[in-house]
């Protein structure tokens, strides 16, 4: 008999302790396997406007256009740029971070002047920098930030960036990609005029699809743009035709992705929001905990650290790629690298929703330790574990 030509799939069930996509709940697979049914079914209608309240819940906004973009969390910070931004307009954006420099690059390809505020990359945008950018410029039509910088590990302070935005007339939009469902996001209490995020990080649901809310005020200025816009797949304008009441085709959602996200955002709405911070912070703080206790060094700016993804450099004299193939081919774990200036300097840990575990961070934290020990770091034996243990059992 000829050999098949191509193997079946058989992908390995590994502990994503990386910076996404996370591991995904046995409820949000199964979601996956529902048979398909058309985009305009009644029942997938009911599905839609269910994923439409539950993501509100997430989001806490009452922003009636709150859905999912089609396409990954680019798809999300792409549709927010080419919507808000046009040639003429001018544009504030942090950049501390991979992120932050798409964000801008976004921005610049709408054709918007864009005004950089740059900090080291692992340190948050200071308040006072972006208060003095929006005080330099006449008139500023947006301000961006990412609130959870995944290639540093930094979680960006928003309370005092909104309330200058507002001051300034300035639209305030924030990328949530890596803390939505894991840190406290109040998008309506926070100011936030748009803001995107991400399904396969927190969330705990496949990469795929992008959610994002837009408020009243954000959407006064689409009528007002006095160029087309280049995007007809982003064009928020048309994309609410088929996310409301009108039902009109625009595309074809992707029928599966929305079960999954649907049951991933259920599976929030019954653990609690509240519930849900609390665990990525009590196990973010035990993993962080315990790396210190190794001797480690954390990257991310004391204060500012993320629960979700934790940063962490990587000792001289330690090989990053053979303790991270270590990790994946004898422990089954992934962990992330550093991206860009970043790359060979640290590791990047992330607990993120059904993988923020406690189990996760003493494992995580066994097997670093085995690792380190074979590339020859001097430790001290359970260390790590034991301060993470004491942090576990608060
Ligand atoms: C903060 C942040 N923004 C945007 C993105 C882009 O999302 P995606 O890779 O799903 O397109 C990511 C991905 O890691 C991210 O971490």
């Amino acid at each position: 008999m000829a050999e098949a030509a191509y193997k079946h799939l058989n992908p390995p069930q590994r502990i994503l302790l990386g910076p996404g996509p996370s591991n995904v709940h046995p409820r949000v697979q199964m979601a996956m396997l529902a048979p398909m049914v058309g985009h305009l079914d009644p029942y997938f209608v009911t599905i839609m406007e269910d994923t439409m309240e539950l993501l509100r819940q997430v989001f806490r906004t009452k922003n009636k256009l709150t859905f999912p973009i089609s396409g990954t969390g680019s798809a999300g910070m792409e549709a927010s740029f080419c919507n808000f931004l046009e040639p003429g307009d001018t544009a504030i954006i942090g950049v501390n971070g991979l992120f932050g420099e798409r964000m801008a690059e976004n921005a610049r390809r709408c054709g918007a002047k864009v005004i950089q505020l740059t900090a080291e990359w692992g340190k948050i945008i200071e308040p006072a920098a972006i208060k003095e950018a929006l005080h330099n410029e006449k008139k500023v039509k947006l301000l961006a930030l990412v609130h959870a910088e995944t290639s540093t590990g930094v979680l960006q302070p928003l309370a005092e960036a909104s309330r200058l935005a507002r001051e300034h007339e300035a639209l305030f939009l924030v990328d949530t990609v890596t803390s939505l469902g894991g840190h406290e996001v109040a998008v309506d209490d926070w100011g936030i005029d748009i803001c995107y995020s991400g399904t396969q990080k927190c969330l705990s649901c496949p990469p795929g699809l992008a959610p994002l809310t837009v408020n009243e005020k954000a959407l006064a200025t689409l009528p007002k743009r006095t160029h087309q816009m280049a995007s007809w797949y982003f064009d928020l304008s048309l994309l609410v035709g088929y996310w409301s009441s009108s039902r009109f085709y625009h595309h074809t959602a992707p029928i599966s992705m929305v079960f999954a996200l649907h049951e991933a955002l259920a599976l929030i709405s019954d653990e609690g929001l509240e519930a849900r911070t609390a665990r990525h912070l009590k196990h973010g703080a035990a993993l962080q905990a315990g790396l210190e206790a190794m001797g480690l060094t954390l990257h991310a700016e004391k204060n500012y650290r993320l629960s979700t993804l934790t940063t962490v450099r990587i000792p001289s004299g330690v090989d990053d790629l053979r303790v991270r193939q270590a990790l994946l081919n004898k422990w089954n774990i992934e962990i992330g690298g550093g991206l860009g200036p970043l790359k060979g300097q640290i590791w990047r840990i992330g607990l993120m929703g059904y993988g923020s575990t406690a189990e996760n961070v003493l494992l995580v934290l066994t097997a670093l330790e085995k690792q380190l020990a074979e590339e020859g770091y001097k430790l001290t034996p359970g260390a790590g574990v034991a301060a993470a243990s004491e942090v576990l059992r608060k």
